[in-house]
């Protein structure tokens, strides 16, 4: 028989494209045990403001957890197994972070996935993420799963070329996005966070991207 699980995916789901999808609220049930996890994380591996290859500070403040941790400097964007920062390897995964990835992943299409690194971003008000695409993994077979916690924000999910028309979506406290397959590569991004309140992470909206980067 079903063993008693008190996580339970809530929510609709939204289709971005034929493999892309929002999973409405999917992490709302593990959020207590996220928060203390993120916590230990970010003790461990401190949150900091990287600087892009063109010499810019980034708005969010990041950190990294599991094998691999991605980070940017002068020198470019890249994956590392060591926090340049603490010069000590990322803090591990903490399990409740692989089983949510994995299991958001299966939902969305992506079975076994298991991720090797996790980027922590927070976003504090006007903090943004200028269109992108996840391109520093060795392999693009597996998916990107996205989770967000705290403030809303828009998520902007466009083509394959920059100058694509991008839709806007809101994205809550719980969202998952997951996109992967032919939606791999899209350009994808953050609107300027609007300044509001949240009764777990104050000013702030909080995203792990999970990916399997090694
Ligand atoms: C990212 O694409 O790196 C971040 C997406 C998000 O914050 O939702
Ligand atoms: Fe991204």
């Amino acid at each position: 028989m079903d063993s008693f699980d008190l996580f339970e995916p809530t929510g609709a789901t939204l289709r971005l494209g034929n493999d892309a999808v929002v999973l409405r609220e999917f992490a709302l049930g593990r959020v207590g045990e996220l928060f203390p996890a993120i916590v230990a994380v970010e003790a461990a591996s401190p949150l900091r403001r990287m600087v892009t290859p063109g010499g810019l500070t980034m708005s969010v403040a990041s950190t990294n957890c599991g094998m691999l941790g991605w980070v940017s400097d002068q020198r470019g964007y890249r994956y590392t197994s060591v926090d340049p920062e603490t010069r000590k390897p990322w803090p591990a995964m903490p399990d409740v972070f692989a089983s949510l990835a994995t299991l958001a992943a299966a939902e969305a299409g992506f079975p076994g996935f298991e991720p090797d690194a996790c980027l922590i971003n927070h976003y504090a008000p006007g903090a943004r993420m200028s269109l992108h695409q996840d391109k520093n993994e060795r392999d693009f077979g597996a998916p990107i799963v996205s989770v967000s916690l705290g403030l809303s924000a828009t998520f902007l999910f466009g083509g394959h070329e920059r100058t694509d028309r991008a839709a806007r979506v809101s994205l809550h406290h719980g969202d998952v996005v997951v996109w992967g397959g032919a939606d791999r590569l899209r350009y994808h991004g953050i609107m300027p966070l609007k300044s509001a309140q949240h009764p777990l992470t104050g000013t702030e909206r909080i995203n792990l991207t999970f990916r399997m980067a090694g």
